[in-house]
């Protein structure tokens, strides 16, 4: 095998089946049916459903990488699957296809963590990771802040949501705005229509709350804080300005996201910051953290939006680097996890 290992990566820890072929860090291929259309109606993921959309769309999605890629599954080195955190349902599809085709094509198996995943996915258009770097992971699901030293072998948590994460946020306050689940794209796009024109709270940024949570985030006050504007202008029969709202509101969130990755950049002695995850295809909060960390010295990297949301080319690209590295594959009775530690890189 070479250091330019040949990948297959799987992921479908919540409601994106993706497969994604890599070869060392070139991405060639990233195939993705999302059963969002099916969520849409009831506001949310509902994990039932995830998991049987999951079940019929793993085939065809893998035929269509292998398609694209130009290879057989043949022709992969290994199998790299995302075993946790997730959905429980959802993981256990992806892991079931995955330790059939390892079994099937007698080749190893790596059950990786998804936000390891979302880290080395930037491997694929910028190259290979900073070390270290700073890691801030914005999805439906988590918002962490995380120095990573090397992705193979773990990352250390500084801090994270104390309650919603920002993903939730964006979609939360996209539903009482009126706007279609997921939010966050919805929130972004009505945003640049309108201006920051109402000062919403900044959750955690006090200094009695830094002495206690200097690298953690809370977004439900601010949601709140939404939800209460929204009902006073209501009531008082003023016709909202959703552009405004969405642009105050989204600068909110990134205001506080950006300050404390540069204070964790800062304090660390870091000069690489690394935006994963889906709301890291926000348009507001990639050209602040750029334009902010760029004014302090510190270079922000920020995968492409496509990259950002769920796939499996992360999957594949953490594979990869695995195999790469020379660490030793998962057993081939591995389990989904669906609150795999973020230090956890694989099972
Ligand atoms: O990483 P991801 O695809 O799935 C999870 O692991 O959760 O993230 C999905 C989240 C959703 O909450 C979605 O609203 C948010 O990412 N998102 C965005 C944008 N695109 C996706 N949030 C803000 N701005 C965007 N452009
Ligand atoms: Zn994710």
């Amino acid at each position: 095998m070479t250091d330019e290992p040949l990948i297959l990566g799987i992921e479908t820890s919540c409601d994106e089946t993706g497969v994604g072929i890599v070869r060392g860090h070139t991405l060639l291929a990233d195939a993705v049916a999302s059963s969002v259309d099916e969520h849409a109606r009831f506001g949310g993921v509902v994990p039932e459903v995830a998991s049987r959309a999951h079940l019929e769309a793993m085939v065809p999605t893998i035929e269509r990488a292998c398609a694209t890629a130009g290879i057989t599954p043949y022709d992969v080195d290994a199998v790299a699957v995302t075993s946790g955190p997730g959905l429980a349902g959802a993981l256990l599809v992806g892991v079931a296809a995955a330790k059939a085709l390892a079994i099937g094509l007698g080749k190893p198996i790596y059950g990786v963590n998804h936000l390891a995943a979302h880290v080395a996915v930037d491997q694929l258009e910028h190259g290979a990771l900073p070390e270290p770097c700073l890691a801030m992971l914005v999805s439906g699901g988590h918002s962490s802040l995380l120095r990573v030293e090397d992705v193979t072998t773990g990352v250390a948590p500084l801090g994270s949501t104390i309650d919603d994460a920002a993903g939730e946020a964006f979609d939360k306050v996209a539903r009482l705005l009126g706007l279609p689940f997921p939010g966050g794209p919805h929130i972004d796009r009505a945003a640049r229509e309108g201006h920051v024109t109402i000062d919403f709270p900044r959750g955690l940024t006090s200094r009695r709350d830094l002495e206690r949570h200097r690298f953690d985030f809370s977004f439900s006050g601010l949601k709140t804080a939404v939800a209460r504007w929204v009902e006073t202008q209501q009531r008082d029969g003023v016709v909202i300005d959703v552009g405004d709202v969405a642009a105050s509101f989204q600068e909110a969130v990134c205001d506080v996201l950006v300050r404390k990755a540069i204070d964790a950049a800062t304090d660390q002695g870091i000069e690489d910051i690394l935006i994963g995850g889906g709301v890291a295809a926000n348009s507001r909060l990639r050209a602040m953290a750029t334009e902010r960390a760029g004014a302090q010295g510190i270079r922000v990297r920020v995968p492409r939006p496509g990259l950002c949301t769920d796939n499996g080319a992360m999957v594949a690209a953490l594979g990869a680097e695995l195999v790469a590295r020379g660490r030793p594959p998962s057993a081939l009775d591995l389990p989904a996890d669906s609150s795999q530690p973020v230090t956890e890189v694989v099972v």
